[in-house]
């Protein structure tokens, strides 16, 4: 990753606004050109008043100096004007491009990605990253383009009008921008750190503020507050170092200005003496140091601000080069009529190095109905995950009517499959558009009709905004039988010729449970149906049942067929309290 990695990026952005562009930069040439050029006006000026001669002539001459600065600010104020309409104009339209193209890649990364990054952290990425064009192209536009003008068109004028000038005004600026660079890249290390700190302290936070409920239940209020304190501490300190250190280099900087002065002035008497230095030239050479230090002392700020502004992008530049690890293959097809086999061959699969999918290998014919089982933490849900999608295997295949699903287009794939997860999470917008979500051009009756069947208006119809109501974050708002309630009716809506249950109705009371079931059975009705249950009642009527445990398949057959074999299903079947499995048993 390097900068012209993040340059490149802002680059495909900006080229859309080629004549903003250009505006900008004529603007900005103007202007800085002039700021060079005026101060020889004044050197004219201060001659002609220091001369003797006709007094009429001289204040004739005096006016058209005097018209002429006049033309050269018009000109600069239009010049600049025109660069600000035109950063304005291109930073709204950019930033928001940036904005969408980070969205764009960032959304297809894979669950393992989303699971190992803070989503605080993600949000601010994506903003810095955007906002960080915003810094770069000003530094580029308002600093480092007026400073080459003025630093080659300086050195220029005053070779040509007092060669010892010109040699000390280039040995000064090059003091000044080396030392600054020095520094600044001597310091890039400690921003960096700041930077990743910042991240950290923001990360914390959000992760803090995620689990606010748990925070209050447990009363660790004060735990909390020590532990992001900490965060903020350390970030204060790092801080804190990088403010003094800058501070120390700027004193440097104000005793180099004073020495450029004194040395100027100093040679200047030297040369007026000999005749060789006009009052002008004083005037003019004084003019130019004001106008340089006034550039260059902010200098390594602007290198400073350059690099956190890289830096900060870089960060979301890395994420939008990282290769989905999940993606469509290059001639990805499309399967229109899916009959709905599953075939499971040979699959293993690990999230870090410990196995979680042991050499899993089953056929589902289509319409078949499984039922899936084993104790908490035996890869179930991973099963699901793979089936999916949301991982490739590590060996092995999964097949869908006999296609690998790693040739089938992600689409597609997701088309013929319907989950409801384990714990559902809902968007915060209306639960009517969190049903739909199943379907997203189902009609208003479509949506009523699956979440009746979902058994959803029974808690809806009794909610003051009914349809209309917002769910919270997450869908915090609703119970976590209401959240399973509402992925039911996604489902029903789908209708997918696969589905999978992930313990779907767990967080339902058994009242509900009942309703929902006979709806379950219509829409399993010839679909192939994989379901993670606890609830025997559910896993009897199942066609099949597999039973795993620690990634493996150890038993599978109908329920009466295990209950023959004594072995992890009977145990299970036996250890069987008020018609659930036990979600964790000792091996
Ligand atoms: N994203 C993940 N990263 C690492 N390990 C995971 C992840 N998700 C689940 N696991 C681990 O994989 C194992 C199987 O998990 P899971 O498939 O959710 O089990 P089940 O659904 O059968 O209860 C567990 O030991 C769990 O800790
Ligand atoms: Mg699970």
């Amino acid at each position: 990753m390097r900068a012209t990695d993040v340059l490149r990026i802002y680059g495909e952005s900006v080229k859309r606004h080629l004549l903003a562009v250009t505006l900008v930069l004529i603007g900005v040439l103007a202007g800085s050109v002039i700021t060079v050029v005026a101060p020889l006006y004044y050197k004219d000026f201060f001659d002609v008043l220091a001369q003797n001669g006709d007094i009429g002539e001289r204040i004739e001459i005096l006016r058209r100096i005097i018209l002429a600065i006049l033309a050269l600010g018009f000109v600069s104020f239009i010049g600049w004007r025109t660069a600000s309409f035109g950063m304005q104009h291109l930073a709204s339209r950019v930033v928001a491009n940036l904005r969408e193209r980070a969205f764009a890649h960032l959304i297809h990364h894979s669950q393992r990605f989303f699971t190992s990054t803070f989503t605080g952290t993600l949000v601010q990425r994506v903003n810095r990253f955007a906002n960080g064009y915003d810094r770069i192209a000003d530094r580029v536009v308002y600093d480092i383009i007026p400073i080459i003008v003025q630093v080659v068109g300086v050195i220029w004028i005053l070779a040509s009008i007092q060669p010892v000038m010109a040699v000390i005004i280039v040995l000064w600026t090059a003091l000044f921008l080396a030392a600054n660079y020095s520094f600044a890249r001597w310091k890039l290390k400690y921003d960096i750190a700041g930077t990743a700190q910042d991240s950290k302290t923001t990360g914390t936070l959000a992760d803090i503020i995620t689990n606010q409920s748990a925070v209050e239940a447990h009363g660790s209020h004060a735990f909390e507050q020590s532990r992001y304190g900490a965060q903020v501490a350390t970030q204060m300190h790092m801080t804190r170092f990088r403010w003094n250190l800058a501070q120390s280099f700027d004193s440097i900087q104000a005793l180099l200005i004073v020495v450029v002065e004194f040395a100027v002035f100093y040679v200047g008497v030297g040369l007026w003496a000999k005749g060789e230095f006009s009052i002008g030239t004083f005037v003019l050479v004084q003019a130019y140091i004001i106008r340089l230090s006034d550039r260059l002392w902010s200098f390594s700020r602007l290198i400073r601000d350059v690099y956190d502004s890289f830096a900060d992008a870089k960060e979301m530049v890395e994420i939008m080069q990282a290769p989905h690890e999940v993606s469509n293959m290059p001639d990805a097809q499309t399967i229109a009529h899916v009959k709905g086999d599953i075939r499971f061959d040979h699959v293993s699969f690990s999230y870090n190095a410990q196995t979680i999918i042991d050499n899993f290998t089953t056929t589902i014919k289509a319409g078949e109905r499984i039922a899936l089982v084993g104790p908490s933490g035996a890869g179930k849900s991973t099963v699901v995950k793979l089936l999916f999608r949301f991982y490739d295997p590590t060996k092995g295949d999964l097949l869908i009517d006999g296609c690998s699903i790693r040739e089938l287009s992600l689409n597609s794939l997701r088309q013929t499959l319907s989950l409801v997860p384990q714990d559902p999470a809902l968007f915060h917008r209306s639960l009517m558009e969190n049903i739909r979500y199943g379907k997203p051009e189902a009609s208003d009756e479509e949506v009523l009709y699956a979440a009746r069947l979902a058994h959803c208006d029974e808690f809806i119809d009794v909610l003051p905004a009914k349809y209309e109501t917002l769910v919270g974050e997450r869908g915090i708002k609703l119970s976590g039988g209401e959240r399973q309630r509402v992925a039911l009716a996604r489902a029903f809506l789908r209708n997918a010729p696969i589905i999978v249950l992930d313990e779907a109705t767990s967080s339902l009371d058994s009242e509900s449970e009942r309703y929902i079931q006979q709806a379950l059975g219509e829409l399993m009705k010839e679909r192939t149906t994989l379901v993670i249950a606890h609830r025997l009642s559910t896993i009897r009527s199942m066609d099949r049942i597999i039973v795993m445990n620690k990634g493996r398949i150890i038993e599978d057959g109908s329920h009466d067929e295990l209950l023959k074999k004594k072995g992890l299903y009977t145990k299970l079947w036996g250890l069987q309290q008020g018609g659930f499995i036990p979600s964790a048993i000792n091996q």
